[in-house]
């Protein structure tokens, strides 16, 4: 498949009302506990993006019935903690290290043997974060050099309970081990240094599975059945992230994001950004499948420099690139700090952004765990995503306040996250043309 290249004209506002797809990390976790639990599963409001189309063929190739998705609707017949079957290929995770660290948690526990590839991007990140503690458990899970995928993971362990202190606030180990956790003799219990996302907890909740949380540690013992049952994603906040930003920096906006997940471990857009000045009301707040949601309303706003609290740096991982563009139009300097986990994800963030925002003569300083932002200007100009897909969607909406055009190369990623994003954007008023790189 060719490139594709996101060109925005430059100048623009957003208007109107909105939903972005469903949430990623609830999508894959809904099909993860939907396979693995006894009777159907109903998922509406699922993410059909790429990254969860991967979770969904990893289940049918080891035999789980799946119908859809269609019109963001999957049912499962669940396979039962028990019913998966090997599945005779390599299981690709696509661009997804959700899916990926998730699955080594479920596969460990397996009497067979599967390995876990994945594409270039996530082929470079970190698996021993999963790895080890899962070793600690008794599974058996070989790396690739340097502790990167592929992941060959050996069958028929027997995987005993840990208590587990994360060095890393990261949602995706706690959750591997809570998923190897219910295949083990005995309470896993994992401890996290600061709050992240707490999807799996919930979801394992929802579908009838005891877990137990006491202030940073969660906990469940083994050998326990997850019920199925019928589930709506929230519209996901990361994916609202963009226009939370681009209507923050385009005068004369006015946005209505509806049914948008404001789980408190996933609200540190909101918090940075308010504290930035953007106006963000939150309106109709009520509960969906045991997950908090809301309307947003964002207007345009004076946007100043702030130093990012570093305890609002977990809650606010996957939105960072548009923050950073944020701080590009705001008045004064903006300070991000403690984030050295963004240089692994689908792309070093840090070294990523910092380029790109000095290729529209954004003054910025790199560090090893965050950067300085000079606000103020911002020029047109070419910006590479690295094949990141926040980082496309974040320079297009830089977009609506630069002096020029911007091009955004290599977007096709978007499709991870977020398929429709250069349409929606466009109802919503930004001067967007996707083009297919010649070549
Ligand atoms: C996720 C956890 C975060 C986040 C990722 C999704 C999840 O990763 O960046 O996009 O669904 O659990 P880490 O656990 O590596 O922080």
């Amino acid at each position: 498949m060719g490139r594709i290249d996101y060109v925005v004209s430059g100048g623009g506002r957003l208007r109107g009302e909105l939903r972005v797809p469903g949430d990623k990390s609830i999508s894959h976790r809904a099909v993860m506990l939907g396979a693995l639990a006894e009777g159907r599963t109903v998922v509406e409001g699922l993410l059909e993006g790429e990254d969860v189309l991967c979770t969904v063929a990893a289940f049918r190739a080891m035999g789980v019935a799946i119908e859809g998705p269609v019109g963001r609707r999957i049912e499962i017949a669940g396979a039962g903690r028990e019913g998966l079957r090997a599945p005779g290929r390599p299981l690709d995770m696509g661009n997804s290290g959700t899916a990926m660290r998730l699955m080594a948690g479920i596969l460990c526990a397996q009497p067979f043997d599967t390995e876990l590839v994945g594409d270039e991007s996530l082929s470079r990140r970190p698996m021993r974060r999963v790895a080890e503690p899962l070793a600690q458990m008794g599974a058996v899970i070989e790396t690739a050099e340097g502790g990167r995928p592929p992941l060959r993971i050996r069958g028929g362990r027997r995987l005993r309970g840990i208590h587990y202190e994360m060095p890393v606030a990261s949602a995706q180990v706690k959750s591997a081990l809570l998923l190897a956790g219910l295949y083990a003799e005995g309470e896993t219990a994992v401890t996290e240094p600061a709050p992240t996302r707490d999807h799996t907890e919930r979801m394992l909740r929802a579908f009838g599975y005891d877990v137990a949380t006491a202030g940073r540690t969660v906990s469940l013992r083994g050998g326990g059945r997850l019920q199925g049952t019928a589930l709506r994603v929230p519209a996901d906040i990361s994916s609202a992230a963009f226009f939370l930003v681009g209507a923050s920096i385009a005068p004369d906006s006015d946005v209505l994001l509806r049914e948008v997940g404001v789980n408190p471990t996933r609200i540190g857009i909101l918090n940075i950004l308010r504290a930035m000045g953007a106006r963000i009301e939150m309106l109709n707040e009520r509960m969906m499948g045991g997950e908090p949601v809301a309307d947003l309303r964002v207007r345009s706003s004076a946007l100043r420099g702030i130093r990012i609290p570093e305890d609002e740096v977990p809650l606010a991982i996957d939105e960072m690139p548009a923050i950073l563009v944020a701080a590009a139009f705001a008045e004064g300097e903006t300070v991000l700090s403690g984030a050295a986990e963004l240089r692994v994800k689908e792309s070093d963030r840090i070294a990523v952004m910092a380029e790109g925002l000095a290729a529209l003569g954004v003054r910025v300083q790199e560090r090893p765990d965050g950067m300085i932002v000079r606000g103020g200007r911002v020029r047109g100009g070419t910006v590479g995503s690295h094949g990141d897909h926040r980082i496309a969607m974040s320079f297009a909406m830089a977009g609506l306040r630069a002096d020029g055009p911007i091009t955004v190369l290599d977007c096709r990623n978007v499709n991870t996250s977020f398929p429709g994003f250069a349409e929606l954007a466009r109802r919503a008023g930004l001067p967007i043309e996707v083009v297919e790189a010649k070549g």
